[in-house]
């Protein structure tokens, strides 16, 4: 999917945010759902999907392998075909924006005897393939013409061998590839994880009813898939994304008087180091009605406005909050004092490289920041001046994280696209206008 012309916004000083509201699914768990169920036998159906272009993508390519994903009413139904049963797609798969669309299905495909070939927009096809490429080439899967970025050709094949793999990156991308390839594998596939991952994959494995083991090591997890099992079709419900709600939450607190309460989200450990680390800034953030459902855990999120510190965000803290350093790294500039963040290497190859775009952003607005090979140090002074133009490079959370600055800053601020914000969480605005928020077409706000 490509989008012509670029939509500017700005967004302005806003009274206080309040109200009590809920978030699209998950993206992580709906990319999941929609290829569980593909490899599964059966029907699938699934609750609270998100309807994302990233997520939609993934759903058109399910479909295209033969596993037809289609709505009902409000529920989702994926008419799954078995692992080894997904068919030959008559045109290139296109995901879009979506990397984790595009590297999940890479393990998805890997063990079928066809021929795919997989195109996405101008930001994917500049991501990094090969981290995914190279484990499944050692289990059989042939890449045409060896390259390691889109647009990319893969034949899969069903005698596809299994592997120990330690993950050279902290990436539940590569784990879950691996971990998806490793079903259709003759015996057991393993990952070997140094640093804790998003581990959605593994629960909704065993949830479909394959058989997963994880041990623990020392610090690092072994997680085990066990090839050949059938996966039944199950009934899912996605809950709300914690990595939407950051920039609601984190509204909130920067925009003085603010109270909301974000209810049914995802709040998996693995998944929550943003709002551990607002908690150690000062922000009255509070988790209530904790609960599990459908193997995840779940709670509502309430947030008020606060007057916060700058903190130093541990390295080993990345992987459970790397989509919302961006987010962070804006609500720092509302802090009093450095907040120093490490460990950001991964950030460099997100759907932008979020480092050198968020630091531009906050320098834009008028923040302090330096930046020194994987940190980044931002100097807060409690107040922002805003008045800056934010290049987003085709990165739907660069986007969302500095319109919501603008919210507190003392003069707007200006995105100079929004596009891309369907990619993940097309509500965005409207639920943010909501509790309150005030934006203004193309920068005269
Ligand atoms: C995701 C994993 C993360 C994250 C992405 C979603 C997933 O990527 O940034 O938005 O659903 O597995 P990496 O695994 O590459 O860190």
């Amino acid at each position: 999917m490509t989008h012509a012309d670029p939509t500017p916004l700005a967004s302005r000083r806003s009274g206080p945010l309040k109200g009590t509201l809920r978030v699209p699914g998950d993206k992580s768990i709906s990319h999941r759902a929609l290829m569980l169920g593909a490899l599964a036998t059966g029907k699938t159906r699934i609750r609270g999907l998100l309807e994302s272009e990233d997520v939609i993508n993934t759903a058109h390519a399910v479909t295209a392998l033969g596993a037809p994903a289609r709505k009902t009413g409000d529920t989702w139904e994926v008419l799954g075909r078995g692992t080894g049963g997904l068919t030959q797609p008559d045109k290139p798969l296109d995901f879009g924006n979506s990397g984790t669309g595009t590297r999940l299905m890479m393990g998805v495909i890997a063990p079928h005897d066809i021929t795919v070939t997989m195109i996405g927009d101008a930001s994917l096809s500049k991501r990094p393939m090969g981290r995914v490429l190279n484990p499944l080439k050692q289990m059989g899967l042939e890449v045409e013409g060896d390259r390691d970025r889109l647009p990319l050709t893969l034949r899969g094949t069903s005698e596809l061998v299994p592997m120990v793999y330690e993950l050279p990156v902290p990436s539940a991308q590569i784990k879950s590839a691996i971990l998806l390839a490793g079903l259709g594998a003759a015996g057991e596939t393993t990952v070997v994880e140094p640093e804790a991952t998003r581990d959605h994959t593994e629960r909704m494995l065993r949830h479909f009813g394959a058989d997963v083991r994880t041990v623990s090591e020392g610090g690092a997890t072994r997680i085990t898939v066990r090839g050949g099992a059938e996966l039944e079709g199950r009934d899912v419900t996605v809950p709300g994304d914690p990595s939407s709600a950051a920039f609601l939450i984190a509204a909130a607190l920067i925009v003085p008087g603010s109270d909301i309460t974000i209810e049914g989200l995802l709040v998996n450990p693995t998944r929550t180091g943003f709002y551990t680390t607002l908690q150690e800034m000062g922000g009255d953030v509070t988790f209530l009605n904790e609960r599990e459902e459908g193997g995840e855990p779940i709670a509502d999120i309430r947030a008020r406005f606060s007057a916060l510190s700058g903190v130093s965000v541990p390295a080993d803290r990345a992987p459970s909050m790397i989509d919302e350093y961006p987010m962070l790294a804006v609500v720092a500039g509302f802090a009093k004092g450095a907040t120093r963040m490490d460990g950001l290497a991964e950030l460099k190859v997100k759907e932008s490289d979020r480092l050198a775009a968020t630091a531009a952003g906050l320098e834009a607005n008028g923040v302090r920041t330096e930046v020194s090979g994987d940190t980044l140090i931002v100097h807060g002074t409690g107040s922002v001046p805003g008045g800056g133009l934010v290049e987003t490079h085709l990165d739907h959370r660069i986007a969302m994280s500095f319109l919501a600055m603008g919210l507190a800053s003392t003069s707007p601020v200006t995105v100079d696209d929004t596009a891309m914000i369907a990619t993940s969480f097309p509500e965005f605005r409207h639920l943010m206008e909501q509790i309150g928020a005030q934006f203004g077409e193309g920068g005269g706000a």
